[in-house]
């Protein structure tokens, strides 16, 4: 039995190389190669790639999710799930996140990967629980990240809690790219003798550490790999798909990929690439190893996006100052791990806080509902003074139950008030995430423009 790889390229690759922007025509036109290849499973779905269907290329993410399953016959289909948050931002109504557990696997997912920002296992619960009841393979992974906090213990104590809540594997999503070849090997020997789950590791090679850490990761035992096909592979994404198959051939650890698929599949993938690189997404930064993550812990994402907030602010003078801030903010709320939604919330207020000038004398509206609970139980204690000085005097109860209990069921009310414009519940499930753009899209996709049809007459007879 070899060790089993997960291809990232239709999901986290193009999501960390050129903003997630791959069409439904590209991701097709290399499928049917790499549902023969021998993958465990093509992770094709999630967050960014749903919200960037409706948002950017006038996509049905659904549509693209049935369109894939019909080609791919023989390969698993993965998703990328964020707990109560389900692909978006805020957290939703438990029947929202039970409707979208149901129809994510009745449109061809196979295999869910849940998980948390905070590792708080009570906002997993509802997604756990929906995607045992129709059948799903259920990934709970836990979000990586280094602190005083996430200790080796810290993990393997979550991974206890996980397996009792009934999940099919484990996964490690180091979504910084930041585990430690050394440490992998640590925690990896730890989390196999303290469970029974499959384990699979995720990482970035942002740091260039990422496939000394899965050759580690392997030694230890690690059960599956994520890698992406070389054309999108290193830099901000994941190693080389085509590298491991070659690394590892011939050895007990060989994953048995058919090498000549791939390069197949690879070539196709080679002209989506190029075309992202001539049109600019694809910024050669990206592809570059930048060790720095190593020291800010910030994760390659979330790097562009505070360069963006500062270019946008005029204001790139800061960067290194906001970098610095980073890890004093995460420190003073708890170390939470950086990972959507709380990479962009820690990173806007590290921002902030180096603009104004004045620590916390601005603060986003998400933060303030973090420091009162309402995100989950942040991992360490939040700083009273920091939260005092976020309150600023309002009278706010900070909750410590699970933060969906206070959500009412909202799925109905929805279909209700768009019925005229959903034809599915998958229609209203896009609605329930991504509401205004949602909206936009099912307009124009109901009312299409018809095209003009330019025709050629003899006007002059
Ligand atoms: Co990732």
């Amino acid at each position: 039995m070899g060790v089993k790889i997960v291809d990232t390229v239709l999901r986290d690759g193009h999501q960390s190389l050129f903003a997630t922007r791959m069409t439904t025509d590209e991701v097709l036109s290399a499928l049917e190669e790499l549902d023969n290849a021998g993958y465990y499973a093509l992770e094709v779905w999630g967050g960014a790639t749903f919200d960037s269907c409706l948002r950017f290329l006038d996509e049905d993410p659904w549509e693209r999710l049935r369109k894939i399953r019909a080609v791919c016959k023989n390969t698993k289909l993965q998703m990328l799930f964020r707990g109560q948050n389900i692909l978006g931002y805020r957290h939703y109504a438990d029947d929202v996140v039970d409707m979208f557990v149901k129809k994510s696997l009745e449109n061809g997912i196979d295999i869910i990967r849940i998980f948390d920002a905070l590792n708080d296992i009570r906002n997993l619960r509802c997604a756990v629980e929906s995607t045992k009841k129709y059948g799903g393979h259920c990934q709970i992974a836990l979000s990586y990240t280094t602190s005083p906090i996430h200790t080796v213990d810290y993990y393997v104590e979550l991974a206890k809690e996980i397996e009792k809540m009934g999940a099919d594997s484990l996964c490690i999503k180091d979504m910084a790219g930041v585990l430690l070849p050394n440490d992998a090997y640590e925690l990896i020997s730890k989390l196999k003798a303290n469970t029974k789950l499959p384990i699979e590791l995720h990482s970035h090679c942002t740091g260039g550490i990422c496939e000394m850490t899965y050759m580690n990761a392997i030694a230890a035992g690690v059960d599956i790999i994520d890698t992406a096909l070389s054309p999108l592979s290193g830099g901000t994404s994941q190693p080389s798909t085509e590298s491991f198959q070659y690394a590892l051939a011939g050895t007990e650890f060989d994953p048995g990929l058919n090498i000549e698929l791939l390069k197949k599949a690879a070539e196709k993938m080679t002209k989506v690439k190029d075309k992202y690189i001539a049109n600019g997404l694809l910024n050669p930064k990206a592809l570059t190893v930048n060790p720095s993550i190593l020291k800010y812990q910030v994760p390659g994402g979330m790097l562009s996006n505070l360069m963006n907030q500062l270019k946008g602010q005029g204001a790139m003078d800061k960067y290194e100052e906001v970098l610095n801030e980073v890890p004093r903010v995460r420190k003073d709320l708890g170390y939470p791990p950086l990972v959507t939604p709380l990479s962009q919330m820690v990173g806007t207020q590290a921002v902030m806080n180096v603009i104004a000038g004045e620590r916390y004398k601005m603060c986003p509206k998400e933060i303030f509902d973090y420091v009162t609970g309402r995100y989950g139980k942040s991992p360490g204690i939040i700083d009273p003074a920091i939260k005092k000085k976020i309150l600023n005097g309002k009278e706010v109860t900070t909750i410590s139950h699970r933060p969906a209990d206070d959500i009412a069921p909202e799925f109905e009310a929805l279909k209700e008030k768009y019925k005229d414009l959903c034809k599915s519940d998958e229609d209203v499930l896009s609605c329930a995430l991504f509401e205004n753009i949602a909206v936009k899209f099912l307009e124009k996709r109901n009312n299409p423009q018809p095209e003009v049809e330019v025709v050629e007459v003899n006007l002059y007879v």
